[in-house]
């Protein structure tokens, strides 16, 4: 009949509005995808221009009128302001409160993540932030494809056309931006080692972090622990022009060459930025640097990430499976499951190893010989 439409109309309409739900949602998962970035430029912008600390400073709700005229903005750009807040609210890292009852005014008050990205925050992650978003570690990514097809060791090194260990030897502005991510990284790692596993160096007369950066996971522990004679190894324009202190020294060295001996060895994000032949080739000079003077009471301490070794959720996986990338990008190094560190300490003679799963992400590994 001429209006009424047949069981089989019914059921094609159906099906093609889900083909068609369908095929939006699809574009929808890829354009997320892929102007992901405009969530990570949003956030570095805001962090450049200072809002976290700008609204953590107002000390209440900050209406957008005061933050825009509190940022250090062209004029013309003020009814920019709105839609960087709008999607930094959608991210998480700004909520919208109202300024009291009687009234509807809102303002924005921070986050957790927002005030961890704050200067005077102890645990403020925007060196990381600002040295991960710098274009000479952003522009690799371009290059991802052309890597694969090529015999280059990293994108990093399709990029630059050089390593990046040797890049920040050539380069002192990103060397002092790495270096300083990496102690802001090292601050909230060395606050929680102190606190959950500081039992794991006591007895201990001495101990090398090699790697170890500009030396705040050292230096932690050569403050706590008075008599141990601590030393940090790295490269010359790592710690080249660092002075020491009564029990801490630094020294400038290739891990790849020879480790100072020592009771122990730190590693602190050190194994993942190898290849497996690398690791067992850097696991074998530890291992001579702890039995150099006998006794098999030494052992290796590692913190890094030990993939599957998390609570489970979704976005602990997806950091880690981020990390991974990130190191293939910049470093030919990886974010390893236990197995494979398995496999790597005994491919260097090691006999046995503990994991423990207690730095977040991040787990502290103690390999014996
Ligand atoms: C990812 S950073 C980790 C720094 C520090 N352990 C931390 O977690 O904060 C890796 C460190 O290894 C150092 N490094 C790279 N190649 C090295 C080598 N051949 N010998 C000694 N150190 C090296 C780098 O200079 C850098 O400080």
């Amino acid at each position: 009949m001429e209006g009424l439409r047949s069981s089989a109309q019914i059921n094609k309409a159906l099906a093609d509005e889900e083909k068609a739900t369908k095929l939006i949602r699809a574009q929808a998962h890829i354009w997320n995808h892929l102007f992901n970035l405009i969530n990570s430029f949003s956030l570095k912008c805001a962090t450049q221009l200072g809002i976290p600390d700008i609204i953590h400073s107002h000390g209440k709700p900050m209406t957008l009128s005061q933050l825009i005229s509190s940022l250090p903005i062209h004029h013309s750009k003020t009814p920019f302001v709105y839609r960087l807040m709008r999607i930094l609210v959608h991210n998480g890292f700004f909520e919208v409160q109202k300024l009291d009852e009687s009234d509807g005014e809102e303002g924005f008050i921070l986050t957790d993540a927002t005030r961890l990205l704050l200067k005077d925050n102890t645990f403020s992650v925007t060196p990381a932030l600002l040295a991960m978003l710098d274009p000479a570690l952003t522009q690799p990514w371009q290059h991802l494809s052309t890597w694969f097809q090529n015999d280059d060791r990293t994108p990093f090194d399709t990029a630059h056309g050089m390593g990046f260990w040797e890049y920040a030897g050539h380069n002192t502005r990103f060397n002092k931006q790495f270096n300083d991510a990496m102690e802001s990284d090292s601050r909230l790692v060395t606050s929680m080692v102190m606190e959950k596993c500081k039992g794991v160096f006591e007895g201990l007369e001495s101990l090398v972090d090699v790697g170890g950066g500009t030396g705040n996971l050292a230096k932690a522990i050569a403050n706590e622990f008075p008599h141990m004679e601590c030393t940090v190894l790295d490269l010359p324009h790592v710690v080249g022009d660092l002075e020491g202190s009564k029990n801490l020294k630094y020294v400038v060295g290739d891990m790849f060459e020879a480790v100072p001996s020592a009771d122990a060895v730190l590693m602190k994000c050190i194994l993942h930025d190898w290849k497996d032949e690398e690791c067992v080739k850097i696991l074998g000079r530890c291992k001579e640097a702890i039995t150099s003077k006998g006794p098999k009471k030494g052992r290796v301490i590692i913190i890094d990430m030990v993939i599957e070794n998390h609570k489970g959720d979704d976005e602990s996986t997806k950091t880690q499976l981020l990390h991974d990338m990130l190191m293939m990008n910049l470093l030919a190094g990886k974010e390893r499951s236990e197995k494979e560190l398995a496999k790597i300490f005994s491919d260097a003679g090691f006999r046995s190893y503990t994991v423990n799963p207690i730095l977040g992400l991040r787990s502290l590994i103690e390999v014996y010989p």
